[in-house]
């Protein structure tokens, strides 16, 4: 057993000073010290310093690991040459990104306080590395073909990436599936995923209208999506509709990533179905995609995640870079609001989203804890959440499972 005494903690969304927790790997008591002392004597105490804050572990949702290598190659500004810079230089990343290198990614988010991702994976090459870090990891096996001619060879090499992450439970893997996107997923093996979804009570994820571009190619049929699919795929209609699309996942509470250029109606219909969405605000910023509206997000009451996307279109995995990027995009948000509100993207919220045992400090959760130091005394209990995300780049501690990291 081990009692962590920090300054302050992140309970209930709110922080508190004079309040301790006791755990092993699960969160077992939360008193005042005094008290845990007395009810778990042989306990190891672990002091934190005098501005320390004690949160749950946090949670990236969406990340590519696989195109770690990328720095300076790909193209940023706009979607689309963006996606054709990634076609180009695609086989040359892939090959540059080792095991030590995807590690290294891990070791980012880590050093930031994220103690579960989730992976996007588009070819199964870095289920080893998620299987070596000591975080927890859902593990989105992605889906991806819209050309019917090779959808079946797709969906049976997507069969058996899946079948193989769910081998992989106990070295701390959740295997989930990913489908691409609606412009690159047939509605054929689109609706086959689902229904494994479904049955087998797996996390969904979809990127899902990131672009001005795939909008206007599923709406219009036009656009530079047309000029790509006649150079690519030989192709000069898209394989399905925004409604066929989303209606696919009726049902089937998924993770829509981006959603950037959803409509109003559109963010109304994603709320009735009960799904979720994952905010990346460098990713939008850097491909030129746009703003997502969260106060709309928020107003329907759709849960949102923040996270980082892969380094193909972010500069770090540092989960509080993402977050101080979101205090500033959204500029017309009230900032204390906002700032608890990133804070709960990344903690209690994804938690919620995909079923997780922790994302919150409540007896019985996972002992995932991350401890981090303020510079000075916040002016208030109020504002830890904003000077938290203003002053991080480390965390100071950090458990996962109760072990610590
Ligand atoms: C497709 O299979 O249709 C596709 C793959 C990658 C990017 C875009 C489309
Ligand atoms: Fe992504």
């Amino acid at each position: 057993m081990k009692i962590i005494n920090p300054n302050y903690i992140y309970i209930d969304d709110i922080f508190q000073e004079n309040i301790a927790i006791a755990f092993s790997d699960k969160i077992e008591a939360i008193d005042s010290i005094e008290n845990l002392k007395i009810e778990y004597p042989d306990a190891e105490i672990i002091e934190g310093d005098k501005n320390s804050v004690l949160y749950p572990g946090f949670i990236n949702t969406h990340v590519h690991l696989e195109f770690s290598a990328n720095k300076t190659t790909l193209k940023y500004g706009d979607f689309m040459p963006w996606l054709d810079s990634v076609i180009i230089n695609r086989d040359d990343l892939l090959q540059e990104c080792n095991n030590e290198m995807m590690l290294k990614a891990c070791n980012e988010m880590l050093l930031s306080g994220v103690t579960t991702f989730g992976a996007i994976s588009s070819f199964g090459t870095e289920l080893e590395v998620c299987e070596k870090t000591p975080q927890k990891v859902i593990f989105f096996n992605e889906l991806i073909g819209s050309n019917m001619a090779y959808v079946d060879a797709l969906y049976n090499d997507f069969l058996e990436r899946l079948t193989a992450s769910k081998q992989s439970k106990e070295k701390g893997i959740i295997p989930a599936i990913a489908i691409h996107s609606p412009y690159s997923v047939h509605p054929v093996v689109l609706k086959r995923a689902v229904e494994i979804a479904k049955n087998e009570n797996l996390p969904l994820s979809a990127h899902f209208l990131e672009s001005q571009s795939e909008r206007e190619w599923l709406e219009n049929e036009s656009g530079e999506f047309l000029d790509f699919f006649q150079k690519y795929f030989n192709a000069s209609k898209p394989v399905t509709t925004i409604s066929e699309f989303i209606e696919s996942f009726d049902e089937v509470p998924t993770h829509f990533t981006h959603a950037v250029q959803a409509t109003d109606e559109e963010l109304e219909y994603i709320a009735s179905q009960g799904h979720s969405i994952a905010h990346c605000p460098r990713s939008n910023r850097l491909l030129g995609c746009g703003r997502l509206p969260i106060e709309k997000v928020q107003s329907l009451d759709i849960p949102f995640s923040v996270a980082t996307d892969g380094l193909s279109s972010n500069n770090s995995l540092n989960i509080f870079d993402e977050l101080r990027s979101a205090l500033m995009l959204h500029h017309q948000a009230p900032l204390d609001k906002l700032s608890k509100l990133l804070i709960k993207s990344i903690t209690s919220q994804p938690a919620k989203i995909f079923g997780l045992n922790s994302g919150e400090i409540k007896v019985g959760k996972d002992a995932d804890l991350v401890l981090i130091n303020l510079p000075n005394r916040p002016n208030s209990l109020d504002d830890i959440a904003l000077q938290t995300i203003l002053h991080t780049q480390k965390v100071d501690m950090l458990f996962i499972n109760g072990y610590s990291i």
